[in-house]
């Protein structure tokens, strides 16, 4: 056993490192404030090659490991959480099931321009009474002979209007329950598919979460991925990438929260000498350090495994689970080093508390984490 990184991950670590200080740091309070979108750094990012982080590069992608993934995660989280969803999204949830499920025709034509960030992807499983239980799809997928038509409204979807492909669950045949349901690629100018408005959100203000009507969407049958039927394996799999990449992001917001309280202590005084010599103040960051080395150890283990080709189902479920439940801690108490200061938005704790919630919701909240692990546990 070792836990080394490799120098081409360190390499990757300082690239996302520099990336956010330069290009994510400003503005973040406004983007934030404002609810706008980083459509500039989004763009940028691609460039360089962390849309497509882990595509094979015959299809645009940088060919690189699950680890380097998550060090990209964490650094980009530290400093901005709404960008690195983004980031999360493509990869782990677009880029990733489309290039182990999807045809090769499929990969040609939407999986380049991803990975390559020339577009951006959105996963659509959600719905207004399926988010934890998502076998119970409400969204149709009729099978016309050569094409589909889809009907129903997804919730709360990330990229929602900046995304140009969309991978929407379906269920074609409601007797069948999950085995009935289907994945489809949408592209954007689809009649009959629209965008609702933009929610309103406490945390990930810069992301943009919309609702989405399909109402007789027409999709080709090329456009299904992989045997009728197999849509609900597919988010599953899908989703299992997707919660490490999350557990990194939690991971990034407890570690950004962590330096900017480390930071503060050391600086503002208080009864004639810094509030880091104080114990009560030393003995939280002490606190924050283990919990946030605990949760790295996690992450990175389960990102190892994935790029060993071991199973990762629980290991991923237990670091967003053990994460999220981290970030959520540590923002509060790196709130609470800052005093009055914390709460102003100008010392940016605030926002990554408020980030720091929805790592315990989306991509399975921490009760569904749980059942993962359970089943695991209990076979
Ligand atoms: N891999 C492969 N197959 C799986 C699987 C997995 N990880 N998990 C379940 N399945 C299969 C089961 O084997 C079963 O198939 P069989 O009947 O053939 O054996 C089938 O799927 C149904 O499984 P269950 O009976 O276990 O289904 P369930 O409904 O009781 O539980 C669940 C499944 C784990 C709770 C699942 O519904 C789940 O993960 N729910 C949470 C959904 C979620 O994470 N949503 C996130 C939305 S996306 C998002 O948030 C993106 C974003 O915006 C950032």
């Amino acid at each position: 056993m070792h836990f080394q990184l490799s120098e081409e991950q360190r390499i990757i670590r300082q690239a996302a490192r520099d990336f956010a200080q330069q290009e994510l740091k400003p503005g973040v309070i406004e983007r934030d404030e404002q609810q706008k979108f980083p459509s500039e750094a989004v763009r940028k990012l691609g460039e360089l090659g962390f849309l497509g982080m882990m595509v094979d590069p015959k299809y645009n992608g940088s060919g690189l490991d699950a680890v380097s993934y998550v060090l990209v995660m964490e650094e980009l989280s530290k400093i901005d959480a709404s960008a690195s969803v983004v980031v999360s999204v493509n990869n782990s949830l677009v880029c990733y099931g489309l290039e182990a499920y999807g045809s090769e025709a499929q990969k040609e034509r939407y999986l380049k321009p991803l990975a390559a960030g020339a577009q951006i992807g959105a996963f659509c499983l959600s719905e207004p009474e399926a988010g934890s239980d998502a076998t119970s799809q409400r969204t149709t997928a009729e099978d016309k002979g050569d094409h589909y038509l889809l009907n129903g409204t997804k919730n709360w979807i990330t990229n929602g209007s900046t995304a140009s492909t969309y991978i929407v669950i379906a269920q074609t045949n409601p007797e069948l329950k999950h085995k009935g349901i289907n994945a489809f690629i949408v592209e954007k100018d689809t009649p009959g598919f629209t965008i609702g408005p933009k929610e309103n959100k406490m945390g990930i203000r810069g992301s943009d979460t919309h609702s989405l009507m399909f109402n007789d969407v027409r999709v080709p049958k090329e456009n299904r991925i992989g045997d009728d039927g197999f849509g609900f394996t597919f988010a599953m799999k899908t989703l299992e990438g997707g919660r490490i990449g999350i557990a990194a992001q939690a991971l990034g917001i407890a570690a950004g929260a962590y330096e900017l309280a480390v930071q503060y202590a050391k600086e503002r005084k208080s009864f004639g000498k810094p509030i880091a010599e104080h114990q009560a103040i030393a003995f939280k960051l002490a606190d924050m350090a283990t919990q946030i080395e605990a949760a790295r150890m996690l992450v990175y283990k389960a990102a190892w495994l994935k790029d060993q080709g071991l199973p990762y189902t629980q290991a991923g479920s237990m670091a967003k689970l053990f994460a999220s439940k981290v970030a959520m801690d540590v923002t509060v108490e790196a709130v609470q080093v800052h005093g009055g200061y914390g709460f102003v938005k100008e010392y940016h704790v605030e926002r990554l508390m408020r980030d720091a919630k929805i790592t315990q919701i989306y991509e399975g909240t921490s009760e569904i984490q749980k059942m993962v692990i359970a089943r695991g546990v209990l076979k």
